[in-house]
């Protein structure tokens, strides 16, 4: 079955929304770097990988289907957060945002009578209930943290120790 053009507009679509989730972590990995939070600048930069990770998924796929991969200019993200506490909860409301698009593109996958689509689209359901946890996670510990200078310094610790 081939591709519908409006199911490869979105699956082209959501690649640049992945980019654009690797370049705003990239975003505020330069940040905390600026910030002396090189702990949560490797976080950041371990997801912005991912986010590649995951744009290349949709890369594969779209061209798997025999579609055209089409790329895009990727917007620019911001520079400037107001602390730690802001960078991650703009990042939640990103994962959150990035969770809407995928239940979008699933509606679409049905209502194009697109099996395979829909069962490709369910590998990113799953991992962005991951994804909004592990931010979630961090904003927990911010919040026991309650600015205490030695929390952020061994909170900044622990995140560095994240590999991928
Ligand atoms: Fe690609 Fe963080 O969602």
């Amino acid at each position: 079955m081939e591709l519908s053009k409006k199911l490869e507009k979105a699956l082209n679509d959501q690649l640049n929304e992945e980019l654009y989730s690797a370049y705003l972590y990239l975003a505020m990995s330069a940040y905390f770097e600026a910030e002396g939070l090189p702990g949560m600048a490797q976080w950041m930069r371990a997801q912005a990988k991912e986010e590649v990770g995951h744009a290349m998924k949709f890369f594969d796929y779209i061209n798997e289907r025999n579609g055209r991969v089409i790329l895009q200019a990727v917007k620019n993200p911001p520079a400037e957060w107001k602390g730690v506490k802001d960078v991650f909860e703009q990042a939640l409301k990103h994962e959150q945002h990035i969770s809407q698009r995928i239940y979008d593109l699933m509606d679409l996958a049905h209502k194009e009578k697109d099996h395979a689509t829909h069962e490709f689209l369910e590998w990113f359901v799953e991992e962005q209930v991951e994804e909004e946890k592990s931010v979630q996670d961090v904003l927990d510990k911010i919040k026991l943290v309650q600015d205490s200078p030695t929390g952020f310094y061994l909170l900044d610790q622990e995140l560095g120790e994240r590999k991928e």
